[in-house]
């Protein structure tokens, strides 16, 4: 389906904190074979904050990267939407301290979504929807994804820890054009949750890595069935494909349940891991150097996917949030795509990050247990830089 005027996303900024941790170093701390990380995870480094950078920091640094490369001021913005799980306060929405620090107000919607790692999806898909209807005045909307994923020390979720902000503005389609027709599907689930108070997630993993396959299931079929075409024709046309990326080993293994389902691989053992490599693989690079971003972390690599590409050529970006949720859409290259300007904010951020050794992570972990332990969550995170409440 396409509507008469094609609406999309017209800039991209991206923000990933200032230090990183390898994981041959974690390794080494938590006297663990380095090979598990890097060949049965797929994952390389994780971005930190420490006690230096919020979610408030991560999100400005991103907008502010999206709305530079924008033509028009802050004025033209009626929209602001932040999807995340690290939000600060129970009631009042995250964009109130970024919109505080961009000095946007007026006539402005502006609020926080929360489904776990699908809220930037979620706050995305409502931008596109408020974007398309006559409620938005030919105003664009501002829409980010972001997170600090912190588990607790020592459980098996911290290797897979990591941080950053997504921004993207939806307006004319000049990087990408969204699909009027997304494709979701729920179903109440115990995979991962944070009690409200607590500072780490709890995880089923197990449970959450079922979900997860069942939605990609569930999604990609539904998609296929809407546009009349086997799943095996999909996955050999689609340009490239992105996920929501805890862990890159965990993308490569739900693609090799799409590829099963869609019997592709029965006369070529290979077939999936071909797949894999040309389609998803080279897309994934930022997000091992990054870690699970959570809500930014589909965004992520759905950004390096776009890098470079012509016009016209279709890429899948699937969603995951546990409790849970999942939703599949298809974006089409625009005009912007091929010149990627997006891409500098990395290899910026990437040039310039610190290197932890595994004794600063060591002392940041025990400081950040102590000082969670002691206090409310959103408490800790609004002292942190003085993001307060103004009085
Ligand atoms: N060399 C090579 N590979 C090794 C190895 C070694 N020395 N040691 C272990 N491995 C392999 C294992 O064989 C395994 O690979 P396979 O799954 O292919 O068999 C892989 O490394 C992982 O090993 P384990 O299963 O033993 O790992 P674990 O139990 O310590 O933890 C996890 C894995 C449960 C996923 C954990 O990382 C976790 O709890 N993560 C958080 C939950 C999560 O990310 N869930 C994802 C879906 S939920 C979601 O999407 C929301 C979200 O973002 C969190």
């Amino acid at each position: 389906m396409r509507l008469s005027e094609p609406v999309g996303i017209a800039s991209l900024g991206l923000k990933i904190p200032s230090f990183f941790l390898d994981l041959k170093d974690f390794a080494h701390l938590r006297n663990t074979d380095p090979n598990k990380y890097e060949i049965g995870l797929g994952c390389r480094e994780m971005a930190l904050c420490l006690d230096q950078h919020t979610v408030v920091d991560l999100a400005l640094g991103a907008a502010r990267r999206a709305l530079m490369r924008r033509k028009g001021g802050l004025d033209q913005i009626g929209f602001l939407a932040i999807g995340t799980e690290s939000g600060l306060d129970m009631s009042a929405p995250l964009t109130k301290w970024v919109a505080r620090e961009l000095r946007l107000s007026g006539a402005l919607r502006s609020y926080e979504v929360k489904h776990a790692c699908l809220g930037g999806t979620l706050a995305l898909r409502q931008a596109y929807e408020w974007r398309c209807s006559p409620a938005s005045k030919g105003k664009a909307a501002l829409v980010i994804a972001v997170d600090d994923t912190l588990y607790e020390a020592r459980s098996p979720g911290e290797p897979t820890q990591g941080a950053g902000a997504v921004a993207m503005i939806v307006d004319e389609p000049l990087i990408a054009e969204m699909d009027p027709c997304s494709h979701s599907w729920s179903r109440p689930a115990d995979d991962f949750w944070r009690p409200v108070g607590e500072p780490y997630p709890h995880v089923d993993g197990p449970l959450s890595l079922e979900c997860y396959n069942q939605g990609a299931l569930a999604c990609f079929q539904a998609y296929c069935e809407d546009t009349n075409q086997t799943l095996g024709n999909f996955l050999e046309n689609i340009k490239g494909m992105s996920f929501h990326t805890p862990f890159p080993k965990m993308v490569q293994k739900a693609l090799g349940v799409l590829c099963e389902k869609a019997e592709i691989t029965a006369g070529n053992p290979n077939k999936a891991k071909e797949l894999f490599l040309e389609k998803v693989a080279p897309h994934l690079t930022w997000n091992q150097k990054i870690g699970n971003s959570m809500t930014a972390s589909l965004w992520f690599s759905v950004a390096q996917n776009l890098c470079g590409r012509r016009i016209g050529e279709q890429i899948s970006a699937f969603s995951y949030g546990s409790g849970c949720g999942a939703e599949l859409q298809l974006l089409t290259a625009g005009p912007e795509a091929q010149a990627a300007a997006w891409a500098q904010d990395l290899q910026e951020d990437f040039s310039q990050r610190t290197r932890l050794s595994a004794q600063d992570y060591d002392s940041f972990r025990t400081r950040n247990q102590a000082v969670k332990s002691g206090f409310p969550a959103a408490e800790l995170l609004q002292n942190k830089r003085g993001f307060r409440h103004a009085s």
